[in-house]
Parts: structure tokens; C-alpha cells; sequence
């Protein structure tokens, strides 16, 4: 099987492809500058200097931002023809902080209360309602630039005339504090319906921001199955299998940020775990399952997991234990379709 790496060449992406070179027959990356699209009414062209990308069965992009149109087209090229981790349209999605809390309100994910003002006055209005401190920020932010605390309606007002001389909507989101000894930042890398690793962030001295490219510091942190469940949905919803979820664990588990290429250093170093490699045998798998399903390996083909126990049924609820959930890849919210007849519950996730 073969592997595209769309990136641009940063050092996660490079050791992803490292790693991914031990179980797929040929890795590549291509770089994501270098990539010329053409947009046809039946067909997207891919080209790199003038020559037609090569078919891949496994096409993962990562990169900054500032490419998501792009990201989205190269995305849109390989839509069923290669098993893609993240959706065309999650680029665009994710990398708008608005867009995304405006998808994750409507999935049921807990959000910071968040405003999205488009002028000096408008934003007044909001910040002479909230409740201080208050966060400031950029929409397509990273790596905590673009974002900014103001403790009173005072230096809220002083930010936001700077901000004037930019010209561009910026967001305004109540501030959750932290449940334990202040520190509430968590990123959890997700693949699939799993969180594989999961670091708390502290932010350096005098400072509020606790993104490791601030001074952040990462201890290995491990979730509830509640958050981990957030998490999962969060990835989900935004449409990307391989993904950062930034959250901040205040009275529940806010989620700030979908992360579509999380940095691999820190979290790595964090949780003395190799997620570069963990990254890489989920594409295998999931490549692998792809290829499967298109060649006709029927689902009972499969191997199936089997649990003996007792059934815990409470005011006539049957309570499964959670390792069944989680050998299924259920979580909370999944559509499903239950097939009963006496003795026999079968419950079926439909297709998405
Ligand atoms: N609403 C908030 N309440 C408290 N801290 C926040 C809030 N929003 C952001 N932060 C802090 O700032 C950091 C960066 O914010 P984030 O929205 O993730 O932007 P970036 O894309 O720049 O990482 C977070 O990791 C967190 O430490
Ligand atoms: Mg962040």
C-alpha cells in the first residue's frame, strides 16, 4: 500500500513518514507549496511541476493554515479513490476558531460562551455585558499568538482599539478557569474513536497561554472516559480522524481548538510516548480496512469479539460494560440501529 504525506516537511510530518515507511510498501511526502490544482466541472488535476500527482491508497495532509483551500483540494482529488483521515471541508473548518464552536455548539460539545464581533462598536456592546476576564482573540490564530486576556472593560476597550487597525472579525469568549491548581489546558491527540496520547499544558511564568511554542510546559495527563468521549466527538465533528483537540478542563471539559497537524515533539516528550508511530499504524489499519471494504471483504469476514458477563439491567436499562463500547467504537451520540428479538439485542452504528 501506498502513502502520501501532504505537509510542509515540518518535523512531525517527517517522522509520521518515518514511521509510516516500516508498514506501507512506499511513503512520500509532498509538499504542500509545490502542489498545482486544477478544478474541472467532472474532475480536480493535481499536478507537481507539470506532472500528474501519482494514486495513493492513503493521502494524509497535514501543514499550516494558511493552506486550507488548497489542503481542501488536495483532499477533494483523492475523495474515494484513498482513505482519507481529514474531510476537504475540515480544513476550512478547523482552522476558523468560530467556525469551528459554531459546529461543535450544534454536535452538544461544551464550548466557551463565545462572541464573534465584526466592529469596534459591536464589540462594545459585548463587553460591557460579560463577565471579566474575558479572552480576546484572532480566528485563525496559532500557536497562542492572537490570543489575549483583558481582566477589566477598561483594557478589554484598549485591546480592541488596537485591534481596529486590523480591519478583521475577532472573538470575544468568556475565560474558564482552572479545576486543579490552575491548570485546565489539555491537548489530546484523537485517532479515531480513541485519545492515543494526552498531555496537561502548564503556561510558563507570567503568562496565560500554556501553548508549548509560549514556553508551555506538558505533563502526561490521562482523561476520564467523559472527556475522552469530548474529545472523540469533537474530532468527529469537524471531520477529521487524526486530530489535536485543544480543551480546558474547568467546571466540565470545554473544547477551545481542532488541531489538524498537532505538533508531535512536545506531547511525545510528555507522555514518553511515540506518537509518530501510534499516528502511523492507525493510517496503516484504517488504509488497510479501506481497501478491504472497496475489494468486497464483507464485514463478517472479520474477526468478532466476544464478551461473556452478566447483564446489569437497572429500572429496565441494560448497562453494557464498557469494554464493549469501546471493542465496537461506540460513544455517546452515535446513530445507531437497534435489532431486537427476545434473547437477542443487536445493536448496528449506521453507516456514515
Ligand atoms: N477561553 C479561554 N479561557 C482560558 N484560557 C484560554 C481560553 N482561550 C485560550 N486560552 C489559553 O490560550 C491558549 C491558546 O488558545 P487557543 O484558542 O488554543 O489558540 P491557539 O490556536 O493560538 O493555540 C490555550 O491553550 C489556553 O492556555
Ligand atoms: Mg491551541
Amino acid at each position: 500500500m501506498k502513502l502520501a504525506i501532504v505537509s510542509l516537511g515540518g518535523n512531525s510530518s517527517i517522522r509520521i513518514l518515518k514511521e509510516a515507511s516500516k508498514l506501507f510498501r512506499d511513503v512520500t511526502n509532498i509538499h504542500v507549496k509545490k502542489v498545482e490544482i486544477g478544478l474541472k466541472t467532472k474532475s480536480v488535476e493535481l499536478n507537481i511541476e507539470g506532472n500528474k500527482v501519482k494514486d495513493y491508497d492513503c493521502v494524509y495532509i497535514r501543514g499550516s493554515h494558511k493552506y486550507s483551500n488548497m489542503q481542501a483540494a488536495i483532499a477533494e482529488s483523492f475523495l474515494g479513490k484513498a482513505y482519507l483521515p481529514t474531510m476537504p471541508l475540515s480544513f476550512n473548518l478547523a482552522h476558523d476558531k468560530f467556525l469551528t464552536a459554531l459546529y461543535l455548539r450544534r454536535n452538544n460539545i461544551p464550548i466557551p460562551t463565545t462572541y464573534l464581533v465584526e466592529s469596534r462598536n459591536m464589540a462594545k456592546k459585548v463587553l460591557e455585558n460579560v463577565k471579566y476576564p474575558i479572552v480576546i482573540k484572532i480566528p485563525s490564530g496559532t500557536h497562542g499568538k492572537g490570543v489575549m486576556f483583558a481582566d477589566s472593560l477598561e483594557s478589554a476597550k484598549s485591546i480592541i482599539d488596537a485591534l481596529q487597525v486590523f480591519n478583521q472579525p475577532y472573538i470575544i469568549q468568556e475565560f474558564i478557569e482552572g479545576s486543579d491548581e490552575g491548570i485546565s489546558d489539555v491537548r489530546a491527540i484523537v485517532c479515531g474513536d480513541k485519545v492515543i496520547a494526552c498531555m496537561k499544558r502548564k503556561a510558563s511564568k507570567g503568562e496565560l497561554r500554556s501553548n508549548i511554542h509560549m514556553g508551555g510546559i506538558g505533563e502526561a495527563y490521562e482523561l476520564n472516559s467523559d472527556q475522552e468521549q469530548i474529545a472523540v466527538r469533537a474530532a468527529r465533528c469537524v471531520g477529521s480522524e487524526i486530530c489535536g483537540v485543544d480543551m480546558l478542563l474547568g467546571r466540565e471539559a470545554y473544547v477551545l481548538e481542532v488541531n489538524l497537524s498537532p505538533g508531535l515533539e512536545g506531547i511525545s516528550n510528555a507522555t514518553k510516548k511515540n506518537v509518530a508511530k501510534l499516528i502511523a499504524e492507525y493510517l496503516y489499519k484504517r488504509t488497510k480496512e479501506y481497501r478491504e471494504k472497496e475489494s468486497g471483504v464483507k464485514d463478517t469476514d472479520r474477526k468478532i469479539d466476544e464478551v461473556v458477563t452478566t447483564l446489569n439491567v437497572k429500572a429496565g436499562i441494560i448497562k453494557l460494560p464498557s469494554s464493549v463500547s469501546k471493542i465496537a467504537g461506540l460513544i455517546d451520540g452515535d446513530e445507531v440501529n437497534i435489532k431486537i428479538k427476545k434473547g437477542i439485542v443487536k445493536i448496528v452504528k449506521k453507516e456514515e
